[in-house]
């Protein structure tokens, strides 16, 4: 008989994780749906439209792309920096910004344990400004397949389809998150399109059948492929400024039928190999006035350049 040098219990029980402590599933979504309240989207853009704004004002604004820490650890282990959505937000902190986006995929799955340690992540260095989000597909109950987005809308807000104007702009902020843009999608977007205002769309997921992020015309990994036609017609008859998309862990710029689109996923999900030349985290800084638009692309090392108007592709670029 092996004797033991103490004394084990019996029954045998073991220390609990913090989540199993929570008395139920309404107990842990109670806390979680409290420290997402200030982050709603209503009470952000309250606290934005309280400071109105002119057509013939300017204003700049940030936006920080996929910043989900990658649901396989060897992902996380190749191709990520740890801490890197924190870094951005406090690089984002002293700069005369009007309010900020996060353009989706803000968790690696959309469960209340995910959504509880962003809000930690996000409360710890909170944003001064209003901060707004767009929903991504791994914001949702599943990334892929059937999911639901009940969680993001409880601690977010029910619409993900919206729109507001500030300044000589009209942002209009369109969910892509379930890989399609449906016709009721499209007819809306058509009525919000609908103003003599500078029009930027922000989606999650670029449009798949836009081949042209690279100096060779392939396709990439990724994105919403019903409505994306359609989606691309209607930003080109619509004059668009600029669609922002994220999804695919890169940077690139594509101009297609007089549009131009800035894919911005740098906000610290892992970069993994996605067929997009440049790869690197960073955070976009959009200047807006009555004369137009420019973006400025800030990395980690603390470098900026501008993205310089005519047809570009960035991956030339020394960085
Ligand atoms: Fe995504």
């Amino acid at each position: 008989m092996i004797s033991l040098p103490f004394e084990v219990p019996w029954p045998l029980s073991f220390p609990s994780s913090q989540t199993e402590e929570k008395d139920s599933f309404d107990d842990l979504y109670g806390e979680v749906k409290a420290s997402s309240h200030p982050w709603k989207r209503s009470n952000q853009l309250d606290k934005l439209l309280s400071k109105p704004m002119s057509p013939h004002d300017s204003f700049d604004f940030a936006i920080l792309g996929d910043s989900e820490p990658g649901r396989f650890w060897i992902f996380r282990k190749l191709f990520s920096e740890p801490a890197v959505f924190t870094k951005h937000l406090l690089s984002l902190r002293n700069l005369p910004l009007d309010f900020m986006f996060q353009l989706g995929d803000m968790v690696s799955r959309g469960t209340l344990e995910n959504y509880r340690k962003f809000f930690q992540t996000l409360s710890s260095e909170p944003p001064t400004i209003p901060y707004l989000t767009v929903i991504g597909n791994h914001d949702r109950s599943r990334p892929n397949g059937r999911s639901h987005s009940k969680l993001y809308r409880s601690f977010f807000g029910q619409k993900t389809n919206y729109f507001f104007d500030r300044g000589p702009v009209r942002l209009i902020i369109l969910d892509s998150s379930r890989a399609k843009i449906t016709r009721a999608q499209l007819r809306w977007l058509n009525l919000a399109l609908n103003t003599p205002l500078k029009k930027i769309v922000l989606t999650h997921m670029p449009p798949m059948s836009l081949r042209f992020w690279n100096d060779i015309p392939i396709s990439c990994r990724g994105g919403f492929k019903k409505g994306s036609e359609e989606f691309i017609e209607m930003m080109a008859r619509h004059k668009v400024d600029r669609v922002y998309t994220g999804h695919i862990h890169a940077f690139a710029v594509c101009d297609y039928k007089g549009v131009r689109y800035v894919l911005t996923g740098g906000g610290g999900s892992p970069l993994f190999p996605s067929g997009v030349a440049d790869k690197f985290y960073h955070s976009l800084r959009v200047s807006v006035s009555p004369q137009g638009i420019k973006d400025k692309v800030s990395l980690l090392s603390g470098e900026n350049f501008y993205i310089p108007e005519g047809k570009v592709f960035l991956n030339k670029f020394q960085i």
